[in-house]
């Protein structure tokens, strides 16, 4: 089954159920994301569903599609455009190929930690990105987050950006992510999230990036041995619904998601910090070799031909300004 028809059916089961014995129609969402099952992303669902249920009296329940059950992050998006998926939490990953205004954020070495990353997003800035993707046939809902990538590979460790050279890193769909891994000598081969275990284990390719709540909950110990922390690039996450669910909503009904959307960004943030917190012990334990000490300035000077790139396509006004933030 296509992704397109997985998702159409999964939603048809989703629309509007009347619950027998009761005056209250239920209506059940389907909000779908990439990571596993209690992962950071899911621990936001988690929260969405509980104060959406609290604050419309059980009007509207979530229904978690996790682990790509509903194909991976450009789908997903996709299928808000067209409404087979009402909710969805993702990566920036993809974002750009819908509103290329958002593609500033995924530029490597951009913030230099949480707190900055997250003051811009909760400001001025990030607003003025929500409203970009509001104009592109998508609503978002709040900035979430994802974390700092690290590098993850089956190689070898990697200690500076010689050892990258030559070697199949898996990154997301994202141009910019490409050329960065492309200036630093790596072949980097895009390719969607639900795909990646697999292709590691199979070793179409010799590693992939992410952040540590992504490498524990999907488990990459059992098929990557080394990790870097890097820290190259800060991944943000945002929540969107789809615009057929969103126009159908009572300016009430839109509070109640807004409310339900905070609530989400708290729960992801918080499980961010604690696996920040004790992620890179449980991948030590679980046998992977970790590089700590990291020359951070010569991965900068590595990707940094990505920053050029970007600014002959798309201008510096709004990197200037979050450059400014820090
Ligand atoms: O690598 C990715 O595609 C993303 O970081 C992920 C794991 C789907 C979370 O948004």
């Amino acid at each position: 089954m296509t992704h397109f028809r997985r998702a159409a059916a999964a939603s048809a089961f989703a629309v509007s159920i009347a619950m027998a014995g009761t005056a209250m129609a239920q209506t059940v969402l389907n909000f779908a994301h990439s990571t596993a099952q209690n992962s950071h992303y899911s621990m936001g669902v988690q929260a969405f569903a509980k104060t959406l249920s609290e604050l419309s009296g059980g009007k509207y329940e979530i229904r978690e599609q996790a682990a790509g059950a509903l194909g991976g992050e450009r789908d997903v998006i996709e299928g808000l455009q067209i409404g087979s998926v009402e909710l969805t939490i993702s990566s920036t990953g993809p974002l750009g190929n819908f509103v290329p205004e958002a593609l500033v954020l995924d530029l490597p070495f951009l913030f230099k930690d949480y707190a900055n990353a997250r003051a811009v997003l909760d400001g001025a800035i990030g607003q003025e990105l929500l409203d970009k993707i509001n104009e592109n046939n998508l609503v978002g809902l709040a900035w979430s987050e994802n974390g700092f990538r690290h590098i993850t590979n089956s190689r070898q460790p990697i200690n500076t950006p010689a050892d990258l050279n030559g070697l199949k890193i898996r990154t997301m769909e994202n141009q910019v992510h490409m050329e960065a891994f492309r200036a630093a000598g790596a072949a980097p081969t895009p390719m969607a999230f639900p795909e990646v275990f697999a292709a590691l284990q199979q070793r179409v390719i010799d590693g992939q990036e992410n952040p540590i709540p992504v490498i524990t909950s999907a488990k990459f110990w059992e098929v990557q041995d080394n990790l870097t922390l890097t820290g190259h690039v800060y991944s943000p996450a945002i929540i969107l619904a789809s615009p057929s669910l969103w126009d159908g909503l009572s300016d009430e009904e839109k509070g109640w998601f807004a409310e339900a959307a905070k609530a989400a960004v708290a729960a992801t943030r918080a499980k961010v910090e604690a696996d920040e917190a004790n992620g890179v012990d449980l991948l030590r334990q679980n046998g992977m070799k970790v590089v700590e000490k990291v020359d951070l300035d010569a991965f900068r000077k590595a990707v940094s031909p990505a920053y050029d790139t970007f600014v002959a396509k798309y201008g510096d006004d709004m990197l200037k300004r979050i450059q400014a933030a820090q």
